[in-house]
């Protein structure tokens, strides 16, 4: 990333192909990205009630005469809800949306699901643009066209592929966000050079303090590495027939941790870090992996400010039983990402509920 440039990625899927526009005050000093983004005349905003006093007038811009409607729903986990994408069909069904309309998702991993999974079912399916505002979503669920709400009983479970026409990361806005959600967007950072890339593990132990102090050079790297990766995996492996399960390392635990801590327990970023050391853990003593690996990951999340451990208080054999939910188990049994070391991981089957059950704990 060059100083104040806009540095561009492409998601490349044929005629489905999208640009990744990385770069600081996109908002502002390119609406042009958002408004070649949008087609048709009709526009629908969708965003939280944190982000869009802070970012809604950036966006407006970039939708010039364009007749445009805003949504604004609640903060956070417990809004990914049947009952909100029901409230995003009616705010379809009011503006008279028509099959060229686009939802623009601004905000968080959350508005970027929801929003996803309405425009790929108003009307069978529309156009949709990221505006990412956390480094969750910025380095991780604004790529790739994974869509989805949640049930009580489960994460993500009702859901569809479907693919932003772009994605605009305006690395100015992480300036607003809390240090906490940024914490947990760097264990999604940490999970690609978990899975693929040792290098880049080696690169994040030597600039974790200088991403948690928000240097904006090395926050700028972690973006583009990160999305290169989500990228190529994706352009690899569009709908998870094969290596774009490695990308769920961590979280078939860590979904497990957030429903049953009613999705407000803990971030999902820290779910996935917490479950990330289970499946290392689990690794290790199945003989597959170094233990010394599983110590360099914990220690890595510790310095970033990132739990660790299971919280005490849920039940294994409930959290066990919510893996069984997970959408990459086949016919009952449970399908995991485990690694054979720090940049390898590996799609496991067949591991017996004895080991799952210890990996929670050290
Ligand atoms: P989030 O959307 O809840 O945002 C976190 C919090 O930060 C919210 O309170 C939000 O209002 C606030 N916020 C957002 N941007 C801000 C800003 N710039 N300044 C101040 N406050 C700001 O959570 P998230 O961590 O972004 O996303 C988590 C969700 O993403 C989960 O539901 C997870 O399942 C999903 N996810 C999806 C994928 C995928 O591939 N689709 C991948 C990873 C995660
Ligand atoms: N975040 C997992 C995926 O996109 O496949």
């Amino acid at each position: 990333m060059n100083g104040m440039d806009v540095r561009t990625l492409r998601v490349e899927l044929g005629d489905r192909s999208y640009p990744i526009h990385i770069g600081p005050a996109l908002l502002s000093r390119h609406p042009e990205l958002l408004f070649d983004a949008v087609r048709g005349s009709q526009a629908l905003v969708l965003s939280d009630a944190n982000v869009a006093p802070l970012y809604l007038s950036f966006v407006r811009p970039g939708l010039s005469a364009r007749s445009s409607a805003e949504l604004v729903i609640p903060p956070g986990e417990r809004e990914k809800t049947l009952d909100r994408f029901a409230e995003v069909m009616h705010a379809f069904a009011g503006m008279r949306a028509s099959r060229d309309v686009t939802l623009i998702a601004l905000g968080g991993g959350v508005v970027g699901d929801l929003g996803g999974f309405a425009a790929a079912c108003w009307m069978r399916g529309v156009r949709f643009v990221q505006v990412p505002t956390t480094l969750l979503a910025m380095v991780d669920s604004s790529v790739g066209g994974k869509t989805a709400v949640d049930l009580p009983e489960g994460k993500n479970l009702v859901g569809a592929f479907h693919q932003p026409s772009a994605v605009i990361i305006d690395t100015d806005t992480l300036s607003t966000l809390p240090d906490r959600e940024l914490r947990a967007g760097l264990a999604e950072v940490v999970k690609y050079g978990a899975i693929f890339d040792a290098a880049f593990f080696a690169w994040l132990e030597a600039h974790a303090e200088s991403l948690l102090h928000r240097d904006a050079a090395a926050l700028a790297e972690a973006i583009e590495r990160s999305c290169r990766h989500k990228a190529d995996v994706v352009a690899r492996d569009e709908t998870e027939q094969g290596d774009r399960a490695l990308l769920n390392f961590g979280h078939t635990f860590g979904h497990a941790i957030e429903t049953l801590g009613g999705y407000e327990l803990v971030l999902h970023g820290e779910a996935v870090a917490i479950g990330m050391v289970c499946a290392a853990r689990l690794s290790a003593r199945s003989g597959r992996a170094p233990a010394a690996d599983t110590e360099r990951l914990v220690s890595l999340l510790r310095r970033l400010g990132l739990p660790t451990d299971t919280p005490g208080h849920l039940d294994r054999h409930a959290l066990l039983d919510a893996m069984r939910l997970d959408k990459k188990n086949r016919s009952g049994a449970l399908r995991l990402i485990l690694w054979n070391g720090i940049g390898a991981a590996r799609i496991v089957d067949g591991v017996g509920d004895g080991d799952v059950l210890k990996a929670f704990d050290a």
